[in-house]
Order: structure tokens, then C-alpha cells, then sequence
């Protein structure tokens, strides 16, 4: 039996992966045919009536990201058996297909409500995190009626994943993290704010759970309220190998957060995976792949609108020395100053500017030390972003020097963060 703190490693673990491919939602609220109107509709009418609300659906599971979890390279869709790698065992993701076996066929629509609102299955067991019900708990009544409608419409596939790792048969202790962190219940519009807004916070709150990455956690996995969309610390499987640590960074308008961002900016950058301001890598990859180049344009705009809104907020570090900064320099004049610029404000179809970048001023530096290692690139096979790729460094750069560059970018164009040293360089490698 493992001890209650190894299962709370479980559980963070799992939050954390959970993150590892989300993204969003949408939102149109057309009223959905009342039963009355039904009654009176000719058989091709409600055939009709179902096929709308089915096409809903499907655009929901994009907002959601429900594929970049469920659908695994080469399976069928939505057939589960993704992956959920954590340093104590592998879970997998559920087969939600018609099949009445293997995956949700004998489900109702109470029982998807359960799941996506409770994080409780229709086989009576506790779901954990790495399953974002913490966001889907937002999800309205009428919007899990579409999801529901669309996925009897996906073809059934009698796949089972493989079983998870023992650890996770343990699902009672969910019981007790839900009690102490989970908070159910519907995403309420504020009526003081505008339509677009409540569109938009919808989107990235309740179907786009945004906040599964991008807030930090406590050291029970749960999301620290207080600090909502600061910046948070994933870690993904790479290439099926190793785990990378990633930091998503700081979403509010705060200087090492957002601030240089226009709410066209983040719109463009939805949809096109780059922006003036700057490109995608890494785990957000697959969030803008899978599922915000694909919805409208007006719910782009509305998420941006709600992101720009978001109350500011950043940790405050101790900034990185002139001395640290001052090592840095040769280097990137020597590998970075072509693409990014003497002045850090790089140029287009050369590279973002990194003066103001979230990503070098993250409190988490994970995510640039990724970047210098292991190079940035936009989603393999996709028309998104607009520069080349940048390569990687770990071959060219010790621990040292990468930091001695990062410290450089940290500290220079009145960009502030804290010091990063070669052992956090190291840990990375
Ligand atoms: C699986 C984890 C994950 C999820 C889910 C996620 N993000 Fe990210 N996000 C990241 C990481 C890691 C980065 C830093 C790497 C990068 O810039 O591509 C990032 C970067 C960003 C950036 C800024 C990039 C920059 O260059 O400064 C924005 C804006 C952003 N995310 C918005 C969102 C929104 C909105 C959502 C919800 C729809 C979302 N993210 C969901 C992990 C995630
Ligand atoms: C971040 C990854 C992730 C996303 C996004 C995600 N899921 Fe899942 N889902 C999982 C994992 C992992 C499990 C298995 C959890 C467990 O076994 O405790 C799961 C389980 C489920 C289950 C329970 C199945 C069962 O047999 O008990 C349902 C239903 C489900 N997901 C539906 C959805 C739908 C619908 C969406 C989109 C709206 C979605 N999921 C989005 C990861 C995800
Ligand atoms: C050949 C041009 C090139 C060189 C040289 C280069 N980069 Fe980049 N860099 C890029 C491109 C292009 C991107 C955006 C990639 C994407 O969007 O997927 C990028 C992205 C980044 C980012 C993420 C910025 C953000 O806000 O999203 C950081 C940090 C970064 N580079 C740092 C460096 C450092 C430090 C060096 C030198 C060690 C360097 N780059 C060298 C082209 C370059």
C-alpha cells in the first residue's frame, strides 16, 4: 500500500500532466429546441434539430481539446489510450467512443454530466485530474447535452487501453482531494461585464481550461486561487523518453506577464500559432493545433478580451545581478543577436522579440532553459508560425553558458527575473 504522501505525488502528478494537452471552448448560446417544439416537428425536422445540436458538440470538444487526450497517434479517434507519464506510474485515457464495451456506448446523458461535472464515472469510481474536471465542472447543462450528441456520432471502436499502473487503483483518495480542493459548479456569466467577456471567460475557464497550465499549483497539486493564471510548472513526456519540465507563463498583463501583448496580438496568435509579440513551442503546441486555430474568429477575440482583463499579478524575485547579466553578453551577441536583435526586439520571419517576453521573464525559468537547449519550433506539419524554427544549443553550450545566456535575456531591455544557474541548466540536459 503506498503511503498517503506518495499518493499525493500521484495526484500532483497526474493535475499537472492533466495540463499537458488542454485547450478551448465556445460559445454561442442558441436555445436548444424545447421538448414542446419537438413534439410538433416532422421527423426530418428533429433530425435536423439533432444534427445541430451534434455539429455543436463537435466544436465544443475542439474548444475543449477533448482529442489531444483522448485520440492517440494512430488509433482511432477518441478511443483513448493517451498516455499520462508520471514519475510514479502511467495512467491512460478512457475510451469515450459508442462502443457499449470498451468505451461510453451505455452511457447517458446524466452519466457524461457525472463524469465531465463531478469527476465521477458511470462505473462508480472517482476520475482523477489528469481528466480536467476541475475546469469541465463550468461546462453549462445544455453544452454537455451537444458534446454528449456528438460523441454518439464518432465511430464506436472496441480498443481498451492498457491498464494503468497500480498506484492508481487507489482511487478513493480522490474522495479527500475533492473534498479539500475541488469546487463544483457552472460557470456563472457576470452581468456587469459585457458579452464577449462572459464569452471569453467561458472559453478559457470552463472548455479551454487554460488554467490547468498556466496557474500555479500547491504542493498538493490543487491550483492556488489567489495566483490565478500567473504561471504554472508542467512537466511532459518528450519523444515518448524523458520527462521535460516546461513553465507556462505568467497570462496576466502584469510586466513579466502579458503586458506587451494587444488583445490582437493573443487573437492572431490563437489562430496562427505566432504573433508579433511572440510564437508557440513545446506544450502549447498542440493546445493551438488541436484546438484554437480552429474556433471563429469572434471567440478568439472574446478569449483575448478576457485574458487582457484578468487581474495582474507576478512573484516577486530577486532580479538577476549586472554582473550575471554581464556574463551573458558574448554569448548572445555571438548565437542569438542575428534573429532576436541588439536591442532584444527581434524581427518578423527572424524571431520574436525577447525584450518584454513572457517566456524569458517567467519566475519558472523552464521554459526558456527548453528553448536554448533544445530549440523552438511551432507544431511539426502545420502552416502555423511564421518564422523558421530556432535551433538547439545543448550541444554547443555548457550548463554554464546556457545560463550565463539566459541571465543575459533576463536582465537586459528592462526585462526583471531572477537568476538561473547551470544546475537548473542541468537538471533539464
Ligand atoms: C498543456 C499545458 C498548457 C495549456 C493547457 C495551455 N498552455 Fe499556454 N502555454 C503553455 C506553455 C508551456 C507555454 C510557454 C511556451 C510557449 O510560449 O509556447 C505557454 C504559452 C502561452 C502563451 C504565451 C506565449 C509567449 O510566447 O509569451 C499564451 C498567450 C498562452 N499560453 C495562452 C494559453 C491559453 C489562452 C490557454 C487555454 C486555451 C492555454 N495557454 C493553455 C502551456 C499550456
Ligand atoms: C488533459 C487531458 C484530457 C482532456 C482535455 C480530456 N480528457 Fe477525458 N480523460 C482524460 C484521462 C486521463 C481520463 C482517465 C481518468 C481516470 O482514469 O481517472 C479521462 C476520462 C474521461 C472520461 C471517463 C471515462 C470512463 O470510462 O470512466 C470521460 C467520459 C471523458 N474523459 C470525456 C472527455 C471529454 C468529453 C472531453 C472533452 C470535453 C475530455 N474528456 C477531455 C484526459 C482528458
Ligand atoms: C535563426 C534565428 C534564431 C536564433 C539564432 C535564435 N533564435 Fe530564439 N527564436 C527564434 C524563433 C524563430 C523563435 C520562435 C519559434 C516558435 O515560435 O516556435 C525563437 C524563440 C525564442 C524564445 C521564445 C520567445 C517567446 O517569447 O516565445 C526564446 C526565449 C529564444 N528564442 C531565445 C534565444 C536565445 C537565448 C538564443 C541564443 C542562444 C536564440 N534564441 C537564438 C529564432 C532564433
Amino acid at each position: 500500500m503506498p503511503r498517503p504522501r506518495n499518493l499525493y505525488r500521484v495526484l500532483a502528478a497526474l493535475a499537472a500532466l492533466a495540463a499537458i494537452l488542454v485547450s478551448v471552448i465556445s460559445v454561442v448560446s442558441e436555445p436548444q429546441p424545447t421538448s414542446a417544439s419537438t413534439e410538433t416537428s416532422t421527423p426530418a425536422e428533429r433530425a435536423g434539430d439533432s444534427n445541430a445540436l451534434a455539429e455543436r458538440g463537435r466544436y465544443l470538444a475542439l474548444a475543449a481539446n477533448c482529442a489531444s487526450c483522448h485520440s492517440r497517434p494512430g488509433g482511432a479517434p477518441f478511443s483513448g489510450g493517451v498516455a499520462f507519464e508520471t514519475p510514479v506510474g502511467t495512467i491512460y485515457s478512457s475510451n469515450i467512443t459508442p462502443d457499449a464495451e470498451h468505451g461510453i456506448g451505455k452511457w447517458t446523458l446524466q452519466d457524461l454530466r457525472r463524469a465531465l461535472h463531478e469527476g465521477i464515472s458511470a462505473k462508480g469510481y472517482r476520475l482523477f485530474p489528469a481528466f480536467p474536471y476541475t475546469s469541465f465542472t463550468k461546462i453549462t447543462d445544455q453544452d454537455v447535452s451537444a458534446i454528449y450528441a456528438y460523441l454518439r456520432t464518432v465511430t464506436a471502436d472496441t480498443y481498451s487501453p492498457p491498464t494503468n499502473g497500480i498506484l492508481f487503483e487507489q482511487r478513493w483518495a480522490m474522495a479527500i482531494w475533492n473534498r479539500l480542493f475541488f469546487r463544483p459548479g457552472r460557470f456563472v456569466p457576470d452581468p456587469t461585464r459585457p458579452a464577449q467577456w462572459n464569452t471569453g471567460a467561458y472559453l478559457v475557464e470552463a472548455l479551454g481550461h487554460c488554467d490547468a497550465c498556466h496557474t500555479p499549483r500547491n504542493s498538493f497539486m490543487a491550483e492556488v486561487e489567489a495566483r490565478a493564471y500567473q504561471g504554472g510548472s508542467i512537466s511532459e513526456r518528450v519523444d515518448g523518453e524523458k520527462m521535460r519540465l516546461w513553465s507556462a507563463v505568467n497570462l496576466t498583463s502584469s510586466p513579466s506577464g502579458l503586458k506587451a501583448w494587444s488583445e490582437a496580438d493573443l487573437a492572431k496568435y490563437f489562430h496562427a500559432g505566432f504573433s508579433l509579440r511572440g510564437g508557440t513551442f513545446g506544450p502549447m503546441n498542440e493546445v493551438i493545433a488541436n484546438s484554437t486555430s480552429q474556433l471563429t474568429d469572434s471567440d478568439v477575440h472574446a478569449m483575448a478580451a478576457y485574458i487582457k482583463s484578468l487581474p495582474q499579478g507576478e512573484a516577486a524575485g530577486t532580479p538577476v545581478t549586472a554582473e550575471s547579466v554581464a556574463a551573458g553578453a558574448a554569448i548572445y551577441h555571438e548565437r542569438c543577436e542575428k534573429c532576436h536583435g541588439s536591442s532584444g526586439r527581434g524581427g518578423m520571419f527572424m524571431g520574436p522579440p525577447l525584450a518584454g517576453s513572457a517566456v524569458v521573464q517567467a519566475e519558472d525559468p523552464a521554459s526558456l532553459i527548453n528553448a536554448v537547449l533544445y530549440g523552438a519550433a511551432p507544431p511539426k506539419g502545420t502552416s502555423l508560425g511564421a518564422w523558421e524554427t530556432m535551433r538547439p544549443y545543448a550541444d554547443v553550450l555548457s550548463d554554464s553558458q546556457a545560463a550565463d545566456v539566459a541571465n543575459y535575456v533576463r536582465g537586459t531591455w528592462g526585462n526583471h527575473a531572477s537568476r538561473v544557474d547551470a544546475a537548473m541548466v542541468g537538471k533539464q540536459r
